[in-house]
């Protein structure tokens, strides 16, 4: 698979005399794919059933003409105005109970039937019509699913939609009683028909009830998305993509990708240093122009396992964004080196968002690759460049790693439902895990919970997974390498119970967990070894080894038969520790890496990038600031064949 650039592109934003030089440019500056039309389905649809794609046609053809491969996207994020007189119970509600507004974007409840046929008509048009046409090389269905957080929606829609899949999950309500203890303060029910939705209680709604609605809203997620996948395929062989977005929990990614044949996802460093880094202010100043350096790295191996393999980068960020709370402009040179990073993941596509700022509307202080006036902005000298670099790497692979992290959407769920203190965060854990891993220059998959074979694997981490699968349960009884689990990990049942046998329920148990605790922010448990918990605390019972205890004495990490367990939420210090001895135990070996240095092994070449601030020192070769390098790797394939 040959590695290519893109630009997202709106034709229908722009004097159609002006498509033919966008084109044109967009070609020379070495850009294979343009995605276009996933917000234009009033220019498709103008009245309800009146279709109008003569305009479509053409910027296909002008786009094509200039030797341009078009992304379709179909435009289900964005219904006109009309549709509401038609479906006026259509819209989100949130989880106040109030109606959410038309005049902006994503204005459609998932659970709503009414708006799930008007998708697939208008998907099923399109498809018809451009589905065989070999200018279009592949799909983009709707656009960020759950972006506004638009996933839950607690509409009545939903609620009839979700009596029903507690109908046909538990078959009698004492069934569903019987899961959810309803038994505690008098819930139980007589029919599927009185269970509401469980926002707007007096109290907190029980757990049980939560993680089911969590889990029927995501399923809505997947089958909306099944609707136009069905309808695709039958009109297609182009790939199916959605683009997904960061830190996007709240539906499960890997159940949606299903469907798809390519994960991809929009990633926007800067902004989302802003938006989510736990890092505190001295982190997002010193990265600000840069980006957190390994968040979009993490996102990169996540929308790999997502994608089963194949992703790319639907939206890259060109300059400054406008929705962050402060928005500066990257250093010159991150976008070289964004991109450089997604193909050191393996990313088949890099597309940049978008070809020219807007001068009207919400996002007329977003950065393009060219200014509202059309002269280049400072991003397109960067893509220049990177598709001249192109030319020496062309083709997109990626190693294969040889330590896996889980990832798992139903904890992120189960802990936000129930984080039993303020800085229990699943992502967060997990990606403290992945920060440390990258310190240490090691190359990480990130795995779907349910992954059958760890063959490939020495060493696998599932801190914090609520509930260890079936299919991971084997794959752990087969696997050779070291596992490092805990703290919460198996501390549930798929009810969300406490296990009948204490936790953590799971393969080789080496411990029980007789009590939690859950610590304010700054306190610190010590440990022995260096480092501390923070956060989080379990007391343990145990016969294993004991590889560290609090200064206090009691046992924080516990070891047999090469599973490790973890009483707590350890800081950095403690993570590095472990995961490096770890490796040791492995043959893995390790790096120690300083400041904004990271890296990335492809089959062929090991890439190193500095996000940091300052040039860094890498084995003796410094690293400009924004910069990315490429070394052949010793031993492989290519050198062979040399
Ligand atoms: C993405 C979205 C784009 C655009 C962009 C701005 O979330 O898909 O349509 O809004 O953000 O950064």
């Amino acid at each position: 698979m040959q590695r290519a650039l893109g630009v997202c592109y709106y034709p229908e934003h722009w004097p159609e005399q002006q498509w033919a030089d966008d084109a044109r440019r967009m070609a020379e500056a070495g850009l294979t794919y343009v995605r276009i039309a996933e917000f234009a389905w009033a220019r498709m649809e103008p009245k309800p059933g009146e279709y109008r794609w003569d305009w479509l046609d053409r910027a296909i053809e002008t786009l094509a003409g200039a030797g341009l491969k078009v992304i379709l996207g179909t435009p289900t994020s964005t219904p006109p105005r009309w549709m509401l007189d038609k479906w006026p119970d259509m819209l989100p509600v949130g989880r106040d109970g109030h109606v959410r507004k038309f005049g902006s974007r994503r204005h459609y409840c998932y659970s709503h039937q009414g708006f799930r046929e008007e998708c697939a008509v208008i998907t099923r048009k399109m498809a018809e019509r451009y589905g065989r046409d070999g200018r279009v090389h592949g799909w983009q269905l709707d656009n960020e699913y759950g972006n506004h957080d638009t996933t839950v929606s607690y509409s009545a829609a939903a609620r009839e939609g979700f009596c029903q899949w507690l109908a046909d999950k538990y078959r009698t309500i004492d069934a569903l009683n019987e899961a959810w203890g309803n038994v505690f303060w008098s819930m139980e029910y007589d029919s599927f028909e009185q269970v509401d939705l469980p926002n707007r209680t007096v109290a907190e709604a029980n757990p049980s009830h939560w993680l089911d609605f969590l889990r029927y809203s995501s399923d809505q997620v997947a089958a909306f998305n099944r609707v136009q996948s069905a309808i695709l395929r039958a009109h297609s062989d182009a790939p199916l993509i959605h683009n997904f977005m960061s830190k996007s929990t709240d539906f499960d990614h890997y159940k949606v990708a299903a469907d798809l044949d390519i994960a991809s996802w929009d990633s926007y460093p800067l902004g989302y240093l802003e938006k989510h880094s736990a890092l505190g202010e001295a982190w997002i100043e010193r990265y600000a122009q840069q980006g957190d350096p390994d968040f979009q790295a993490f996102h990169h191996d996540l929308y790999r396992a997502v994608g089963r393999g194949r992703w790319w980068i639907m939206e890259q960020q060109p300059g400054p964004v406008n929705w962050a709370v402060y928005n500066p402009a990257p250093l010159p040179g991150m976008p070289r080196l964004w991109a450089w990073e997604a193909f050191a993941h393996g990313a088949e596509a890099v597309c940049f968002f978008r070809w020219r700022q807007a001068p009207f509307a919400q996002e007329q202080m977003h950065a393009g690759l060219l200014r509202p006036d059309s002269a280049d902005a400072p991003a397109i000298a960067e893509v220049r460049k990177v598709a001249a670099e192109m030319a020496a790497l062309p083709e997109a692979e990626t190693a294969r790693a040889r330590v896996a992290l889980v990832f798992d959407y139903q904890s992120v769920w189960a802990w936000q439902i129930q984080p039993q203190g303020k800085g229990f965060e699943y992502f967060n854990l997990v990606f403290d895990f992945y920060r440390a891993l990258r310190r240490l220059g090691l190359s990480i998959d990130i795995i779907a919970p349910d992954c059958p074979d760890l063959s490939q694997y020495d060493l696998v981490a599932m801190p914090g997974l609520m509930q260890v699968p079936d299919a991971l349960q084997q794959a752990l009884r087969a696997f050779g390498g070291t596992v490092i689990a805990g703290p919460r990990t198996g501390s549930k049942t798929g009810d969300f119970r406490i296990p009948a046998e204490l936790p953590p329920e799971m393969p080789g148990r080496i411990c029980t967990v007789a009590h939690v605790e859950s610590l304010r922010p700054g306190v610190r448990r010590p440990l022995s070894g260096g480092g501390a918990m923070h956060h989080w605390f379990e007391a343990l019972e145990t016969q294993a080894a004991v590889v560290d205890r609090l200064a206090s004495g009691e046992p924080a990490i516990v070891a047999e038969n090469k599973v490790i367990y973890l009483a707590g939420w350890p800081d950095d210090a403690a993570l590095q520790r472990v995961l490096e001895t770890a490796c040791a135990g492995e043959g893995i070996p390790t790096l120690q890496l300083s400041g904004g240095l990271r890296v990335r092994d492809s089959r062929t070449h090991r890439f190193v990038f500095n996000y940091g601030p300052e040039p860094a020192l890498f084995e003796g070769q410094t690293i400009e600031v924004a910069d990315v390098i490429w070394q052949d790797l010793p031993d492989t394939p290519t050198k062979e064949a040399n």
